[in-house]
Parts: structure tokens; sequence; C-alpha cells
């Protein structure tokens, strides 16, 4: 739709004297809620005071001598000029999609430019629980996305690997673990000699101390304490790479906090070049008064460095090291004043690309009707939902398509897909929870019912096979509908990466399935008397494509067959 949007601009714009840029009119363009009302309109109030009319003056002249190659008829409703677009646009968007297949939607916009994305990261040798998914999908969403549109995309699981909680661990291992433990259980074992460490310095407090001196240890070097927590690592990494395999997910760099330790001085000494360190009950802190912030905290009153410390030093490495255009940081929003924070301190050193610095936070996830069971306190693992998620589709699968083959890879395919789709259905701001009969129902706004439209255009395309024919004429309105839906595409990609929200487009594919099936109801594909319809065909092809590109950016696969 963006073409006949900039041409509809181009000729509204030569009619208002240019009282609102091209640019500007293009995006004032909206879809009515109500198609009889017309395909696009134009509210005129925007023009009003420059042209000092009434809105409804301004449709009203505005329609009379409208005409715009594409458009078939500008109406005046109200203050509102509404626009119906021309028949041939139908066949035209179908065989342009039809024949740039995947790359329709695609731009080099971001040509050139690099954008590093900072997700997942958890914090070693505790569990992965729910609170990573939002980090983890909306993460690798918008690094999609950016590739979609030609950046060059740099995903870094910046681990939590480094600070105190490995001298816990690491006292905890000693004495209440042991290799056989570990080996067996896995991530899981660490977890459990972690939490007793806690319950017993309640009751010992002295076991904090040793748990310092263990990690004052590893900082120094001591080769015991360096191969044990490397090890951990190894341990942990090796459990998240089942997740992210089950989302499709590869990182480009596991760089995490500890690689940072050497990066570190350069920056502190900077900062205390720049002037901007005080010192504050024996640490070390930059304040933020003055941006009405609470202080930034860089080395703690033993000189030990602080998260923000090395989150410092890790953007300055990675200005150095890939020149980004953007770097962008998913957290919770539990941690937004902490890059509020670092940020304005960058931004103090001289750094003049601060500014390139994005935080993208997002809200809390709760566990509503059903409980999952967990091993590990209260917390919820994402391998078990995603487990049991899995395990659910494969039980529908059994009943209702007993012979399918692939039955586990699809399971997966639609049990972790459901969850992702659920979760990235509302915007990323707003607090969710999480119902796993909702997510995995066929019939609902759900996952499960976007790829099963997917794979009925698989099904229908395998029966009636190939065409190299181009689409020539639609008529019934369920079909503009879907046509008009399917040029959206490239709008709702610019408008998911504009506002950091792949919601935008978890909301764009459904509304595809949702327009393709009243098509499928209401449009005989092939006739009673076995006939092919050829355009239908062809919009099948193109729904097909598109639900396929835009489940890919939101870490859905699209399995063939359910
Ligand atoms: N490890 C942190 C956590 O689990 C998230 C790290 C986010 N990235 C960063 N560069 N601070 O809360």
């Amino acid at each position: 739709m963006t073409e006949l949007k900039r041409k509809i601009a181009a000729a509204i714009w030569a009619m208002t004297d240019g009282v609102q840029s091209q640019e500007d009119i293009a995006t004032l363009l909206e879809y009515p809620p109500d198609s009889t009302m017309g395909d696009l309109a134009l509210p005129c109030f925007k023009f009003a005071k420059a042209m000092r009319k009434s809105p409804m003056m301004i449709a009203a002249s505005l329609a009379e001598g409208f005409s715009c190659e594409g458009v078939k008829e500008a109406r005046a409703i109200g203050g509102y000029l509404n626009f119906t677009i021309d028949e041939s646009f139908y066949c035209a968007i179908v065989n342009k999609i039809v024949r740039e297949g995947d790359r329709y939607g695609r731009s080099d916009e971001g040509k050139g430019k690099t954008v590093v994305l900072d997700y997942s990261s958890p914090n070693v040798a505790k569990p992965f629980h729910i609170g990573h998914l939002g980090t983890t999908v909306i993460g690798h969403a918008l690094k999609k996305l950016h590739e979609f549109v030609g950046y060059t995309c740099v995903g870094i699981n910046h681990l939590g690997d480094w600070g105190t909680q490995f001298g816990k661990i690491i006292c905890a291992y000693r004495r209440w673990g042991s290799r056989e433990a570990v080996e067996a259980g896995g991530v899981d074992e660490l977890v459990n000699i972690y939490v007793k460490f806690h319950e017993e310095a309640e009751k010992d407090p002295t076991l904090n101390d040793e748990a310092r001196a263990e990690f004052h240890k590893l900082e120094l070097g001591d080769e015991e304490n360096i191969a044990l927590w490397k090890w951990f690592i190894a341990i942990s990494l090796a459990e998240y790479k089942k997740t992210y395999d089950q989302l499709g997910i590869e990182f480009d760099s596991y760089n995490g906090e500890a690689f940072y330790t050497d990066k570190m001085p350069e920056q502190i000494a900077l900062m205390r070049e720049k002037g901007i360190l005080t010192l504050d009950d024996g640490a070390t802190i930059v304040n933020l008064d003055a941006y009405n912030m609470p202080p930034c905290l860089i080395l703690k009153r033993d000189g030990s460095t602080l998260y923000p410390t090395r989150d410092i030093a890790a953007a300055v490495y990675r200005k150095r090291t890939y020149d980004f255009d953007k770097c962008i940081y998913v957290t919770s929003s539990g941690q937004s004043l902490h890059f509020a924070q670092w940020f304005k301190v960058v931004d103090l050193m001289g750094y003049d690309w601060a500014d390139k610095l994005v935080h993208v936070p997002y809200g809390t996830i709760s566990i509503g009707g059903e409980k999952l069971a967990t091993r590990t306190g209260n917390v919820i693992l994402l391998r078990d939902l995603f487990a049991a998620a899995i395990e659910k589709c494969l039980d529908v699968i059994n009943e209702k398509n007993p012979t399918l083959d692939n039955k586990e890879e699809t399971a997966e395919a639609v049990g972790v897909g459901a969850i992702v789709f659920y979760y990235l259905l509302n915007g990323r701001i707003k607090d969710s929870d999480f119902n796993m009969d909702d997510a995995l129902s066929f019939d609902g706004n759900t996952g499960p019912y976007t790829q099963y439209t997917y794979a009925r255009c698989s099904s229908i395309l395998g029966k009636v096979g190939e065409t190299d024919k181009e689409a020539v004429q639609y008529t019934e309105p369920s079909e503009y509908a879907l046509c008009k839906v399917l040029s959206r595409f490239p709008e709702a990609v610019k408008a998911a990466i504009r506002d950091y929200e792949p919601s935008v487009i978890t909301r764009y594919s459904l509304e595809v399935a949702t327009a393709f099936n009243k098509f499928y109801q209401d449009c005989r594909i092939i006739s009673a008397d076995g006939e092919v319809n050829v355009n239908r065909v062809l919009l099948v092809k193109a729904t097909r494509t598109v639900i396929r590109e835009a489940l890919s950016l939101i870490c859905l696969k699209t399995p063939e067959k359910i």
C-alpha cells in the first residue's frame, strides 16, 4: 500500500498548496474501520488551520477535483476524504508478492549500517525462567526485523557470568556438591546448591564471607576457581542452547560480563579525567542529581566493579568492534533506571554516540490458570513451559492426525510457537499473564491457528500444482479484503521496527490468517466441476508467502502439515 499512499499524497499535496509535506500526508492516510466507507481515508482537520476552512469543506472540495492512478473514487464523508481503490490494484499486489516471494517486504533501508542487539543474557547457574522469555523472543524478533530491512545485525548474549554469585556457587559446590551430581543434574544441580547456599547462609552468615573470599580468589585468577567457573558456564550454556534451538535462535557472540574485566580500567580512567567521579561513603559513583536520577555506581568500597561498570566497558568495546548505528538492549522494565543511568554516564564521558544506545523494556509475565510443576522454588523454567506445551500439542496431533510424519518435530514447532505467539501478541510494556489453554487453542487468536492457516495454504497448493500465470481479476469482497491485508506487510514491518514492537507483526499475521479463512469460506478455489480458479490459487500462494515471512520474523516455524 506504501506506493499507492505515496501517489495519493502527491496528488493531495498539489491540491493543498503544500501546507503539509507529501510525507506527512502519506502518514496521515489511515485505514477506515469499515471498508464500505472506503479503503483509505484522509482526515482533513490537519489542513483546517492553514487553509482557514472547515475539515468538511476541505474534504468536499478535494473530492471534486481528485484524480490519481489506482484510485477509483474519492468521496467526502464528514471531515474525511475516503478513497476507493481501483480493482487493478488487487491483481498488481498479488502478482508482486508471487513474483518477489521471500523478498516481498524486504528493503535495503539499513544497508551499510550495523545494529547490535543485546538480548536473552541469562545469569549463569541461575534458572533460565519465564521472565527471560521476553528478552529472548523480543530481542530475536527485533534482530530478524532489522535484518529484513537490510541492517547488518550482531546478536550478543551478554551472559551474566561474573559477580559475587560465583563465589557463592563455588563455596556451595565445595561444601555440598560433587562432580558426579553436577554432571548428572546439569544446571538444575547448580541451582540446587545455589538455593542451598542461601538457606544455609540465613543460619550462618559467615558463609557470605567465605563466598566473597572465593570470588576474590576467582578475580585474582586462582586456577582451581577459574576451572570451576568455566565448567559452570559450559554446563549452563549447553542447557540454554537447547532452548535456543527450539526457538531457532543463534547468537553471534556469547561475550558475557567477564569478557570486559580488562576493558574497564581504561573507561574508569576516562571518567576520572572528565572529573565525573566522586566518592560516596567509600564507593565511587557518578552523581546524576542534575538529571534527576540516583547516582550510577562504578566501584564498590572494596574497589570491585559493578554491573553498570561492565555495561559501560561493553558499550565502548562494541562501538569500536562493530561501529554500530544502534545498540539495542532488551530487558525487563525493572532495569530501565540502570540503563538510563549508565547511558547518561557514557554521554558525560564525551562519547558522541551515547544517543545510539537504546533500551527496549518489557513488562512482567505471570502464569495464571494452570500451575506448572517446577523443581526450583517458585520460578517456572522456560524449558518446562515449552515441554508442557509440546506434550499437549503431541496429544492433539495423536488424536486428530495420528498418521502425520514428523509428529515430534511438528509438536515442537506448534507448542513452542504457541507460547511465543501468545506472548508477542500484546504490546511489550504491558504486564502479561500466561494461560496455556488459550495459547494452544486452534481457533482463537493464536499461533496454532495461524500456523494451521499456513499449512492449509500449502495443502491447497499441493493439490492444484504450480502455475506460471498472473492474476487478472478479483471480484469478491473477501478477495479484496485479503489482498489489502497482504499489501500492508511492508508497512507492518516498518511500524514494528519504528516502535521496537514485534507485536505489530504478531497481530498482523493474525489479520492475514483471519482474512484468508474468510476468503476460503466465501470463495471456491476449485469449482464443483473441477475447474481451478488461477486468480485464487495465486492469492493462496501470496498468502502463504506472507504468513511464512511474518511468522519467521517473530521466531515461529511453519510446518507444511499439522
Ligand atoms: N544478565 C542480566 C539479567 O539477567 C541481563 C543483562 C542485560 N544486558 C546488559 N548488557 N545489561 O538481568
